[in-house]
């Protein structure tokens, strides 16, 4: 029996992979991940890991891993539909009739539908003339037209019936309107009465990690309004605030390595606008369990900027405290002269912004001056000595600001030229980025017994197309919104069997609007999915965009290498397409 999707990703976001494996294993937490012995071959040292954020295991040992489910089915000796029966036991879930799931799904699918189409009227009424007062605002507050259409802001009209006439007009009921909650009704005299829930705002679309519209937050545009600042949807068969986090759509594909979490959409909508992509908000309300998963599985370190006029410390020492107990480091940010981050960014740019998030300030001091105290700097050799091992550890710093306000630090102490030292500077960064590209090209020709997976059936026969079949699946994986670029790659064209297999199961579930993870896959043998879970968890960094095109380039070369001839000229114009493709944003 084919359980419901939605039924699947519900069992396992009830059933954690820790806390199932926790009763079968003793595990000891290190950093994000757990350890422990490996249930299934005996071994005196733990190979065994578990990944939380990744809601999958691995035994570095017998190679052994996959998802929950997966887990349960050799541990309990279950086939797959019992694993599932036992877990959802386990959660207290009752294992649904295919019906009636069905139809709750396609409830959902119109309503996402429907606040898609309400977010397009809503920025198109912004264009419009209507949307004069919303765009005047927006501008008001800085904010530019990139960043408008990059989230999607829009304008609801002073009115109560805008919205409504227009959805309908759409094919979308009234029931439809209020079970999305963006029409309300009232009684009044005997009378019901439909309404907008929301007039006269800018209007933000809350946008969930799989892309889904779901809800909205309004602002009002009047300084002087009695009610509520921000008007946010109750929660819906679609939307559950306590399950939300603001921009984590756009911050999910981020590479600085973090997630500064804000406090309303305006901080972080701000943040993106002045460069930094990993900006998401929890709006206000205090941080919830839920909220804190959802950011753990994107990042394990988070740089908190809450208002200094945040409801109390109280707060913020919980929120801290449920950071730290998911394997998340956390920091906070206070902005002095400012009230939050939006204010502070407009107020004093970007490259302050920057170095008090780097937080490096004093550490840098620190470690230029313990530099220094190792030279005696009325010596000229030692000079010289000196302003090089200067110019090596400040051209290692990540912002031009800070390599600018310290290469200058280091100048004055020795006393040569700000200019003089800049050049020194500019030559180690070279140097040093030089190096990282050696590492990297180095990476490449590793020998291919590395990249050969552990079971026999499961051999690679085309190396250099397995190794970019490999980066693709690890890269929709991170951010299943990547199948957008891949659509003109088609599984056919995988060279490795189990990786063309993944790869087309996981872009079914994406286009069905499912969670896109290994933990979900059925029909995979143990072996296979031993592979793909050792396949997610290399470690290397997220690829851009114009490499994951490179690499899809790769597998459509290899492919038709492959076939010799027949349909060529077809995939010769695909590869052609792929190639001249200019990325966008890198
Ligand atoms: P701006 O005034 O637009 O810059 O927003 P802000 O984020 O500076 O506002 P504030 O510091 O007052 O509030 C922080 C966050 O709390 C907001 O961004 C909202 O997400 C939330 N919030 C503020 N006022 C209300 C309200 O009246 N109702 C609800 N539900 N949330 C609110
Ligand atoms: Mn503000």
């Amino acid at each position: 029996m084919a359980f419901p999707p939605a039924f699947l990703d519900e069992l396992i976001a009830r059933n954690p992979i820790e806390d199932v494996v926790g009763q079968y294993v003793q595990l000891k937490r290190s950093g994000a991940n757990y350890f422990g012995l490996c249930p299934f071959h005996s071994e005196k040292t733990g190979s065994f890991s578990v990944a939380p954020n990744k809601q999958i295991y691995y035994c570095f040992g017998c190679h052994k891993g996959g998802g929950v489910i997966n887990f349960i089915m050799d541990i309990e000796n279950l086939s797959y539909p019992d694993a599932v029966r036992f877990l959802a036991k386990r959660a207290g879930l009752e294992v649904p009739e295919d019906d009636r799931y069905q139809s709750r799904y396609r409830e959902q699918e119109r309503l996402w539908k429907l606040c898609k189409d309400a977010a397009r009227f809503f920025h198109q009424q912004l264009k419009s003339d209507a949307g004069k007062p919303g765009r005047a605002y927006l501008a008001g507050r800085g904010m530019d037209w990139q960043t408008v259409t990059k989230f999607g802001i829009g304008f609801a009209v002073d009115d109560w019936h805008t919205l409504e006439n227009a959805m309908r007009k759409q094919g979308y009921t009234r029931e439809e309107l209020i079970a999305a909650d963006l029409v309300g009704e009232r009684e009044k005299d005997g009378r019901r009465y439909s309404y907008d829930r929301f007039t006269n705002r800018v209007m933000f679309p809350l946008i969930d990690v799989r892309g889904n519209v779901v809800g909205f937050a309004g602002r009002t545009l009047d300084a002087n309004y009695q009610g509520r600042k921000y008007l946010n949807s109750k929660d819906t068969l679609i939307f559950n605030k306590r399950n939300f986090v603001f921009g984590m759509n756009l911050a999910k594909k981020s590479k600085q390595g973090r997630i500064i979490l804000c406090e309303g959409p305006m901080d972080a909508i701000a943040c993106h606008q002045f460069g930094f992509d990993c900006a998401v908000a929890s709006q206000g309300t205090s941080l919830t369990q839920e909220q804190i998963n959802i950011i753990g599985k994107y990042t394990d370190q988070v740089v908190m900027t809450f208002d200094s006029d945040f409801a109390g410390q109280n707060a913020t020492q919980r929120a801290i405290t449920m950071f730290e107990k998911a394997g998340i480091s956390v920091r906070i940010l206070r902005f002095e002269g400012a009230k939050d981050a939006d204010e502070f960014l407009h107020k004093y740019g970007a490259d302050r912004f920057s170095v008090l998030l780097e937080g490096s300030a004093d550490q840098a001091d620190y470690r230029l001056q313990s530099l220094k105290s190792q030279y005696d700097l009325s010596k000229d050799d030692q000079k010289v000595e000196f302003l090089k091992k200067a110019a090596v550890l400040i051209s290692g710093f990540p912002n031009a600001i800070e390599r600018e306000i310290y290469g200058a630090k280091a100048a004055e102490a020795a006393g040569i030229t700000p200019d003089a030292m800049k050049l020194e500077i500019s030559r180690a960064y070279k140097n040093r980025r030089r190096r990282e590209q050696k590492k990297e090209e180095e990476k490449n020709l590793s020998p291919v017994t590395a990249l050969q997976p552990a079971a026999r059936g499961l051999r690679y026969d085309n190396i250099r197309s397995a190794r970019a079949e490999e980066v693709v699946l690890r890269q929709v994986l991170r951010d299943a919104s990547q199948f957008e670029l891949l659509k003109d790659l088609p599984p056919e064209a995988f060279s490795a069997p189990v990786l063309g297999k993944a790869y087309a199961a996981l872009r079914e579930r994406y286009r069905a609007g499912h969670d896109v993870s290994l933990a979900v896959l059925q029909d995979f043998t143990p072996e296979e999915l031993a592979h793909l879970t050792g396949v997610a968890r290399a470690n290397d960094e997220p690829v851009s965009e114009q490499a994951l095109r490179d690499c899809a380039a790769a597998i459509l070369e290899e492919h038709q290498k492959s076939q010799q001839g027949q349909g060529e000229d077809a995939l010769r114009a695909t590869l052609e397409r792929m190639k001249n493709k200019k990325g966008y944003g890198g």
